[in-house]
């Protein structure tokens, strides 16, 4: 196990980047950082971005429109707000703010020519998403004291982003607009928002489980991200779950040679008496549990050589509900989120 905890320089970030391999948790750890970020009154905003509801279910709410809501409270104070960003919406509230289109926005809409837009360009579509991200991000309020300061509106934004396999095109800003504007304020937008995601102010983290292909993918991940030149976060180890053999058994237990006797006899001293195939079964039970013991053995060296600061979050055994969210965010803010 590498040196697990959240950097101190992360304190600077204000964007919390979450991607990982499709089902991995991602907007589950998504939830629970944003919670550990709006510990100790703070605020934070749980983003996303692809119109999935994930957010509302994650929470229990009903489904987000394009609005910021409360949707929990920290236990010490503090809160966090959803919002479920859709590029239609983002793209009409962009034309409304720089061309104040009023009714032509809305007939806009109603022709479709909003979707066409988008469709049309795939391109603008995450050059809206990242746009409206980095607003929240930037957007301020007065800072309560009747004179002209201002804060931060939000102290954390937190993006539950695309699937590792979308995740750097999405964010790689400067790409996609390469070829569609070369001026006016889409281009000068899309300047700030490279700016944002290519500074200290972003990390982008990725959740993992310890299985081949996730951590695969998470480290080819890993090596895209510091390509193209964007700030790496942690390594969020997902769904861990505890090893129940002594290190020197694990090897001989993975091949099942002998376990049977073995068992039968310590059940018997124990005096537990079982059937041939109830012993089969616990027989079966142990090597696979060796077996999936000595894989992630294997693939958390692979994930150890990276060199990436690592958080772990155990398997709950009874699903995630909402008091699994608030229990996942207490452990994170135990291995030093702030
Ligand atoms: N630590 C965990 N323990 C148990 N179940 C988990 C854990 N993390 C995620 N899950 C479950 O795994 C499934 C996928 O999680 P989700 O956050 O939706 O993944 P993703 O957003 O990456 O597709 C959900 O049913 C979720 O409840
Ligand atoms: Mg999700």
């Amino acid at each position: 196990m590498t040196d697990q905890h959240w950097p101190a320089a992360l304190a600077e970030a204000r964007l919390h980047v979450v991607s990982g391999k499709g089902g991995t948790g991602k907007t589950t750890l998504a939830a629970a950082l944003a919670l550990a970020l709006a510990a100790g009154g703070r605020r934070t905003l749980l983003v996303e971005v692809e119109g999935r509801q994930g957010i509302a279910q994650v929470f229990d709410t009903p489904p987000l429109p394009y609005a910021e809501q409360r949707i929990a409270v920290a236990p010490d104070g503090g809160e966090v707000r959803g919002l479920s960003v859709d590029a239609e919406a983002a793209l009409l509230e962009y034309l409304e703010m720089f061309y104040n289109l009023g009714l032509a926005g809305r007939s806009l809409r109603r022709m479709g020519a909003i979707e066409f837009a988008t469709t049309l360009a795939p391109g603008l579509r995450d050059v809206l998403l990242t746009g409206k991200v980095k607003e929240c991000v930037g957007r301020t309020v007065g800072d309560g004291r009747g004179g002209r300061g201002r804060v931060p509106l939000y102290d954390a934004v937190v993006l539950d982003a695309p699937p590792t396999g979308r995740v750097v095109k999405f964010l790689d800003v400067t790409k996609a607009m390469g070829t569609l504007a070369r001026t006016g304020p889409i281009r000068t937008q899309s300047e700030g928002v490279v700016e944002l995601l290519h500074s200290s102010r972003t990390a982008v983290h990725l959740v993992t489980q310890l299985e081949d292909l996730p951590v695969q993918e998470t480290l080819d991940t890993v090596s895209e991200i510091t390509e193209a030149g964007l700030p790496m976060g942690a390594v969020l180890v997902n769904r861990v779950r505890p090893s129940r053999l002594p290190a020197t058994a694990l090897a001989g237990a993975a091949t099942g040679a002998g376990l049977g006797a073995g068992l039968r006899s310590g059940l018997e001293a124990a005096g537990l008496f079982l059937k041939d195939e109830e012993v089969d079964g616990l027989v079966s039970e142990t090597v696979e549990h060796a077996e999936r013991v000595q894989v992630e053995k294997a693939v958390r060296s692979g994930l150890d050589a990276a060199g990436l600061p690592q958080l772990e979050l155990p398997e709950l055994t009874e699903g995630v509900d909402l008091g699994g969210i608030y229990e996942l965010a207490e452990l994170l803010r135990e291995q030093g989120v702030r």
